[in-house]
C-alpha cells in the first residue's frame, strides 16, 4: 500500500483537459454523495442486494484500476495487490471475491483508506489521460466513467435501504423539501403512436452500453402511452380496491411473492394513525396522492395495469415515444431525490427522470448482439435472463447518464430503487 498527497496533484490538473475534467466530476460526485453519511453508514448493508457506500467508493475506482491502469499505465503500481480480488463484483475473469452479502463485514481498509485509495487511483488516471490513447482505451474511459455513475445511483438508493432499516428511520439528508403539496397532477391523458416498422436500438459513435447495441427493426401494432407517470392517488386506489387481495390480478410468481413477503403497499409506505406516510431522503413524509408511485415491483406494476384494464408498454413502444423528448426532467442534478408530480405539458411528461419505468419487455439481447472480448464482456450479457428492462431515469440519475435508448434492468421483485409505473395501451 502507498499513501499519496494526489488529491493536491489532481486539484492542480483540474480542468486541463475536457475529459480529465469531465472524469474528476464524475468522481467528485460520488464523494458528494456520500458526504451526508457518517462513517458507520458507509458500512450498512440492509441486503445482498445493496451493497455499503464504502464499497462502492472503492468498487468503482477499482474498475479504474484493474482496467485502465494496470492494462495502460506503465510502470502503474496497484494501491494495494489485494484490491484486486477484495473490490471484483462479478467479473469471473479478473478472479475471486468476497461474497456479496457479506461486503458490510469489510471493516478494513477503513473510510479514510478508500478515500486515500481514490485520490491515488485519480492521479494516475490523471496521468494516463494525459497521454495520447488508443480509441479503444477511451471507450474504457468512458465505460469507468458510465460505471460510477450507475454506482451513484445505488449509492443513493443503498442508502435510503439502509436508513430505512433503522427504527429511527433517520433522514439521509436534512434539506428545505421542495414542496409539491399544492401542485395538482393533470389529468391523465392518452399519446397516440402509430403502427408500423421502426428502429430502436443505439447507433453512432458516441458511448452507449454494449445492451443498447445494435440498431434494429422492431414492428410495432398502433398504440397509447399514458401522458404522466401514475400517482400514488391512482395507486392508493388499486390499493383500496383490494388490489393487494385479489389474485386474479396477479401472475403466479408475483402472487407468491406478495404472499410470501406479505405485501400490502409500496416499499417504505407505512400507515400512521389512518394516515399513509412514506420514507424518504428526508425521512418520513406524508404520502402526496399527486406525486409518482415509487418503490414498486414489475409484479405490482404489472398487477395495478391489469386493475385498470390496460397494459406497460413494450420498451420499444416507450424507446419510440421518448426518442423526440429531450433528456430533461427531475433528475440528480435537481438535488430532490425524490419523484415530483408531473407539470402541465402538451407533450409527454416525465420520460426522463422521477422514477424508472418498468417496462413489459424481458431483458434479453438485441438481435446481433455479441459481447465484449475478456472481461469486460461480463458487464451486461451474462444479466440477460429473469429480469425485467426499466427505462427513462430516477431522480437519482446522473443527467449525462440517460439517452432513449438506454436499458436498465432489475429481477420484478425488485423494488429498492427508484421504479413506477407508466400506462400503456393498444388503439
Ligand atoms: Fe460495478
Amino acid at each position: 500500500m502507498q499513501s499519496t498527497g494526489a488529491s493536491q496533484k489532481v486539484a492542480a490538473l483540474r480542468g486541463e483537459l475536457p475529459l480529465i475534467e469531465g472524469y474528476l466530476s464524475v468522481r467528485d460526485m460520488s464523494v458528494q454523495l456520500c458526504a451526508p453519511l457518517t462513517v458507520e453508514d458507509h458500512s450498512l448493508q440492509p441486503m445482498p442486494d445493496a451493497s455499503p457506500a464504502k464499497w462502492h467508493l472503492a468498487h468503482t475506482t477499482w474498475f479504474f484500476e484493474t482496467f485502465l491502469l494496470s492494462e495502460y499505465l506503465q510502470d502503474y503500481r496497484p494501491f494495494h495487490p489485494a484490491f484486486r480480488n477484495l473490490f471484483n463484483s462479478y467479473y469471473n475473469a479478473v478472479g475471486d471475491r468476497p461474497l456479496r452479502a457479506l461486503r458490510h463485514a469489510l471493516s478494513r481498509p477503513g473510510l479514510d483508506e478508500v478515500h486515500a485509495y481514490r485520490d491515488y487511483v485519480d492521479e494516475a488516471m490523471v496521468r494516463l489521460l494525459s497521454l495520447e490513447l488508443e480509441p479503444a482505451v477511451l471507450d474504457l474511459v468512458a465505460l469507468g466513467i458510465n460505471h460510477e455513475q450507475q454506482h451513484q445511483e445505488l449509492i443513493v438508493t443503498d442508502v435510503k435501504n439502509g436508513l430505512w432499516t433503522n427504527p429511527l428511520r433517520p433522514p439521509y439528508r436534512a434539506r428545505p423539501r421542495h414542496d409539491s403539496s399544492e401542485n395538482v397532477a393533470p389529468s391523465l391523458e392518452w399519446s397516440s403512436f402509430d403502427g408500423g416498422v421502426y428502429s430502436i436500438g443505439f447507433e453512432g459513435d458516441d458511448f452507449a452500453f454494449d445492451n443498447e447495441r445494435p440498431r434494429h427493426q422492431v414492428y410495432l401494432e398502433a398504440f397509447r402511452l399514458a401522458s404522466r407517470l401514475t400517482t400514488n392517488g391512482e395507486y392508493l386506489e388499486f390499493m383500496c380496491d383490494r388490489g393487494y387481495e385479489s389474485a386474479n390480478l396477479w401472475l403466479s410468481d408475483a402472487w407468491d411473492c406478495v404472499r410470501n413477503n406479505q405485501w400490502s403497499a409500496p416499499l417504505y409506505w407505512e400507515q400512521r394513525d389512518g394516515e399513509w406516510w412514506n420514507y424518504t431522503t428526508e425521512g418520513m413524509q406524508p404520502v402526496r396522492m399527486n406525486e409518482p408511485v415509487c418503490h414498486v415491483s414489475y409484479y405490482e406494476a404489472d398487477a395495478f395495469a391489469r386493475w385498470a384494464g390496460v397494459r406497460l408498454a413494450t420498451e420499444s413502444e416507450w424507446e419510440i415515444a421518448a426518442r423526440p423528448c429531450a433528456v430533461t426532467g427531475n433528475l440528480l442534478e435537481t438535488g430532490a431525490l425524490h419523484p415530483r408530480p408531473a407539470e402541465p405539458s402538451d407533450a409527454l411528461a416525465q420520460v426522463f427522470g422521477d422514477v424508472w419505468e418498468w417496462t413489459a419487455s424481458p431483458y434479453t439481447p438485441y438481435p446481433g448482439f455479441k459481447t465484449a472480448a475478456g472481461a469486460i464482456g461480463e458487464y451486461n450479457g451474462k444479466f440477460m435472463c429473469n429480469q425485467m428492462v426499466l427505462r427513462g431515469g430516477s431522480c437519482a440519475t446522473p443527467q449525462s447518464h440517460l439517452r432513449a435508448t438506454y436499458r436498465n434492468f432489475f429481477p420484478p421483485h425488485a423494488r429498492w430503487q427508484f421504479m413506477g409505473i407508466r400506462l400503456a395501451n393498444g388503439n
